[in-house]
């Protein structure tokens, strides 16, 4: 057989995987059918095209520009309103992307990877067909041309699409998926968001910092449930401040699209609504791209959710065919997309890689950040855990005031035995930094007592995390 890996898709996922293969000496392809809007293959996936890369150039841009109108004055620098080049800020965030297609382009070509730019479909060998898929039963086809792969193993990491609302399609003029929402070329004045979560969040703080007025729906009415609860009540207060408007525990009813804007009937907690507005951005959620290449044909297994079913080393039901990242359970996080894929590259050849889905950090880019690895309170409570929990606010932070931004806080939660470290939630600006230190601490396997009697550099905001270190064991110097 000529090849020993093929991988589908070159997000994250994808294109780590190959690179991890192609290091440990395997002969690997790579197989990616996204293009750029001039018709060149752009690998990177979502994450370089239409997520984390242009989500975070715009969140910085929109950041800077937030500053210049609100964030000066207080530091003694006193301009004139600023005025917005959308037109500029977009072509920069397209260079970023671009550039970051050509990196991944550049790092297949340094590790001799072979990169195919078209779709791929399985198929069982026509020799195997009969027979339960076994190592190397599943061939690749690559459209346009037609090529026909075979390889000993193949890694399937076609990654997710956005989830539409039932019977309302993106048309990504009124009606955005985070890939319209990222290539806006006006200022909505008014801006729907559906779906307070970390999507709803991140745009809708760069069009509310650039002058949109943002309205975000949310189905549930407990705000971002996902982090943990103390922390998710200090950012919706900090959000709210800035003008976001948040409504929680809405039902959404029918949505009217026209030459006029977008009509969103809902039922909330006050009655029944209209939310009228210019653009609207679904942001419910995202479901894989498991359809459409041939998962069927060849027998594989998929979860009720279309999810393709892998255990613990992202195996799936076939012999030599594994699948990573979104396509797969776990968070849908590039991070973790990328991890599977060292992993299983390294299981390919012979090697332990294993990928630690309990200490994943997430982080929502937001001004606060959020960012948290481990479980929250409410969690670990509910799991009969007895825990200590030592929080620290950035206002007692002598950075945080010197920069002048000292919202949030950090909580660090510790198992009242062992002292084992157990989650690490942190609030503030940072946030997506400071988080490593309790990936690594936890990673370790650290104490909360191990954290406080680290040297943190004066002044950082690092030291909030050191002293809620100190506040489990009731001893935080500085509060
Ligand atoms: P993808 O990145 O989706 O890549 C899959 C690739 O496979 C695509 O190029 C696709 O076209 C290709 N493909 C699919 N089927 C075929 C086929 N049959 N043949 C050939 N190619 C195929 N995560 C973070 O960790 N941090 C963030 O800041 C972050 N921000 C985000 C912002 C937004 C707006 C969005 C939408 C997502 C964000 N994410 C973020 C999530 C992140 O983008 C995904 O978790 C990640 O891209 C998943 O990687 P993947 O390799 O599994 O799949
Ligand atoms: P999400 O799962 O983060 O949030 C979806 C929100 O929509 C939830 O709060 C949910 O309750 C709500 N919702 C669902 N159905 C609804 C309905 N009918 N009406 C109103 N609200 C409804 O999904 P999102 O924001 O679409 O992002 C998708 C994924 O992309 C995320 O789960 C995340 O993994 C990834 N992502 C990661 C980022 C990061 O790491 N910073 C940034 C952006 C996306």
């Amino acid at each position: 057989m000529e090849l020993d890996v093929a991988v589908i898709g070159a997000g994250p996922g994808g294109y780590t995987a190959a690179i991890r293969a192609a290091q440990l000496g395997l002969r690997t392809v790579c197989i990616d059918d996204w293009t750029a809007s001039d018709g060149q293959p752009a690998p990177g996936g979502t994450c370089t095209n239409v997520g984390c890369i242009p989500s975070k150039a715009l969140l910085q841009s929109s950041e800077y520009f937030d500053h210049a109108a609100h964030g000066l004055g207080e530091h003694g620098i006193v301009c004139a309103p600023p005025t917005l080049d959308l037109g500029r800020m977009m072509a920069r965030k397209d260079a970023v992307v671009r550039q970051t297609n050509d990196g991944i382009r550049y790092l297949f070509r340094k590790n001799k990877i072979e990169f195919l730019a078209g779709r791929a479909t399985l198929r069982l060998r026509a020799d195997a067909a009969g027979t339960a898929a076994g190592d190397g039963a599943v061939e690749i086809v690559v459209e346009p041309e037609g090529r026909v792969l075979q390889a000993r193993n193949v890694i399937l990491a076609t990654g997710s699409s956005p989830r539409p609302l039932p019977g309302i399609a993106f048309d990504e003029q009124r009606i955005l998926s985070n890939r319209g929402a990222l290539a806006l070329d006006a200022v909505p004045p008014r801006l729907g968001i559906i779906g307070a979560g970390v999507i709803g969040l991140e745009l809708g703080s760069v069009w509310r910092r650039l002058g949109a007025q943002v309205t975000v729906l949310e189905a549930l009415p407990q705000f971002l449930g996902i982090a943990d609860e103390q922390i998710a009540r200090e950012a919706l207060k900090a959000f709210r401040k800035q003008g976001l408007d948040i409504r929680l525990g809405v039902q959404i009813g029918a949505v009217e699209s026209g030459a006029a804007g977008v009509a969103v009937a809902y039922r909330g907690a006050d009655g029944d609504g209209t939310l009228e507005c210019d653009r609207l951005v679904v942001a419910i959620g995202r479901v894989p791209n498991s359809g459409g290449w041939g998962a069927d044909a060849v027998g594989l297994a998929l979860d009720a959710r279309g999810f393709v079913t892998v255990d613990e080393h992202c195996r799936t039901n076939l012999a030599g065919v594994w699948a990573i990242g979104d396509l797969v359970r776990g968070p849908m996080l590039a991070h973790k997309a990328e991890e599977e894929g060292v992993a299983v590259a390294e299981r390919i050849a012979g090697k332990a890689g294993h990928a630690d889905l309990a200490r994943i950090p997430s982080v929502v880019y937001t001004d606060p950040e959020i960012a948290w690895v481990g479980q929250t309170e409410a969690q670990l409570r509910a799991a009969g855990r007895a825990v200590r929990v030592g929080t620290f606010p950035f206002s007692a932070n002598g950075r945080a005031r010197a920069a002048g931004n000292a919202v949030g806080l950090v909580k660090m939660l510790a198992d009242e035995s062992t002292d084992e470290i157990l989650g690490v939630h942190i609030l503030g600006a940072g946030a997506s930094e400071l988080i490593a230190e309790g990936v690594t601490a936890m990673a370790f396997g650290a104490s909360s007592e191990d954290i406080a009697r680290i040297c943190h550099a004066h002044p950082t905001r690092s030291e909030a995390l050191r002293e809620a270190a100190l506040a489990v064991d009731r001893r935080a110097l500085n509060f």
